[in-house]
């Protein structure tokens, strides 16, 4: 209802105050208590904000219990049908699909910025050959905030959109390049006339440093629409950690890349976009169908630290829609390729356990969509801790335009939480001999 309110009452005190309800174009009401301890003169205490609206925001919408995933108000299921990654990602960015000579002038931009410095590219030299891609990226894209500070004036609108865009364009490059440092192989340069995927592909895995496309090794287009696909799925997923990451740091003004880098890190653990590559590990682990039971009581188990990788997720409780897409195309390209039969057939048995045990399904733990994309990334010979990089090529497209959206409301404040001390309370110090 429009002007309803919450009231709060503070038993202790008896005192009293009524907070607007704000009501969104979707989802639940938000009560409005940004007043509340000058009010009553208390904190609210939400920690990992199971019930905390961190902004307003226009770009992602998530309803968890119905399985629903929209960007900007389209729905995943048509965006993941029939667009190309890029088209995705400037939507993402400036709210409207583009047209066809609007889609032309971005992916014209984007191969243009796909380009890195040559002092950038040699960072990775300093790196050592079995870092893990996640640290070196992190760290490099990172190093762009030193490429692209001092002339960056983020109050200017269409530097910020410059810096977004570049964002996007160098993501694949610094990627397969982690990727060949790490196999010790030479640094490809991005290709002008390949779409965003195909030039990620040709990057990765050319074997003359310059053509893969050609006549001996020729990339399958399924394959590049399996990578265009995982790709538009992981595009944005509204405030998860590591958009919130890139939004914290971005609240206090600091340089695009760097905010991105922090992101970056978010993303790289266990519990988020580590989990495809996770994913893997745990079937390794698990190694054959047999097994399967064991591993499922083990999951079970509270005394166990083992977790099912790919099950739950903090917003779906009913089934993750990126995960039915997915599924399907996993059967293809699988099918496709006959790779990892295997481990398909292992994972089937994990996912069909997990459905049908009561434990999960009272819990409503269902398959995410990294269940099936690590098994997808692998048919595509990408290698396992690669993943996580691959998902922030992606999740590029959401955090930056997080970020411009964020950039745009000036009256943004810093992010600054609140916390419940739990120390010791005040207390007099003593001197090195009197402790
Ligand atoms: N295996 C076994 N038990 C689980 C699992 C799991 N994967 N996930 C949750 N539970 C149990 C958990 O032990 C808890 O039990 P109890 O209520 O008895 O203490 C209950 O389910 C609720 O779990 P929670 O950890 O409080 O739920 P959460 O919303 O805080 O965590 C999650 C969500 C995704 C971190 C968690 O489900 C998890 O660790 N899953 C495995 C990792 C994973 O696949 N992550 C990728 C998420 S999708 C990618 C993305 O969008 O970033």
């Amino acid at each position: 209802m429009a002007n309803d309110t919450l009231l709060i009452k503070h038993t202790g005190t008896g005192k009293q105050a009524e907070y607007p309800l704000l009501t969104g174009t979707l989802g639940a009401e938000t009560a409005d208590i940004r007043s509340l301890y000058k009010d009553l003169d208390c904190f609210t205490y939400d920690p990992g904000f199971m019930a905390t609206a961190s902004c307003k925001s226009k770009i992602t919408y998530i309803d968890g219990d119905k399985g629903v995933l929209l960007y900007r108000g389209y729905p995943i299921e048509q965006l993941a049908e029939s667009c190309e990654f890029t088209e995705v990602a400037y939507l993402l960015m400036n709210g409207e699909l583009p047209s066809e000579a609007q889609l032309l002038d971005f992916n014209l931009e984007i191969s243009d910025r796909a380009i890195i410095h040559e002092s950038l590219r040699k960072f990775f030299d300093g790196f050592h050959y079995d870092a893990h891609p996640m640290a070196m990226l992190v760290g490099v894209v990172g190093s762009l905030s030193a490429f692209y500070h001092s002339e960056l004036n983020i109050k200017d609108p269409d530097q910020r959109m410059r810096s977004a865009t570049r964002m996007i364009g160098k993501m694949p490059t610094i990627a397969a390049a982690s990727f060949r440092h790490s196999v010790g192989r030479p640094f490809v340069y991005p290709r002008m006339d390949l779409s965003y995927c195909e030039n990620f592909l040709n990057m990765m895995f050319s074997r003359s440093s310059q053509n893969y496309i050609d006549q001996d090794h020729y990339i399958d287009p399924d394959l590049v629409k399996a990578l265009n696909l995982l790709f538009i799925l992981h595009a944005d997923h509204e405030q998860n950690a590591s958009t919130s990451t890139v939004r914290l740091a971005g609240s206090t003004g600091a340089n695009p890349y760097a905010c991105v880098a922090a992101g970056i890190a978010a993303l790289w653990g266990p519990a988020h976009g580590g989990a495809n590559e996770a994913v893997l590990n745990m079937l390794a682990e698990i190694g054959s169908v047999e097994n399967v039971p064991k591993y499922i009581a083990k999951a079970k188990d509270h005394n166990d630290p083992f977790r099912l990788m790919g099950f739950g997720h903090r917003v779906y409780k009913n089934f993750d829609p990126r995960a039915t897409i997915i599924r399907k195309t996993c059967h293809e390209v699988l099918s496709k390729t006959h790779k990892n039969d295997a481990l398909f057939e292992l994972a089937l048995a994990v996912e069909q356990a997990a459905l049908k045990d009561d434990y999960f399904i009272e819990k409503k733990l269902y398959p995410n969509v990294d269940f099936y994309s690590g098994i997808i990334y692998k048919a595509l010979n990408i290698p396992v801790d690669m993943f996580t990089v691959m998902f922030a090529i992606a999740r590029t497209a959401g955090w930056v335009s997080h970020w411009l959206e964020m950039m745009e409301d000036p009256s943004t404040p810093i992010g600054r939480p609140r916390q419940l001390y739990v120390g010791p309370p005040r207390r007099d110090f003593l001197p090195l001999g009197n402790r």
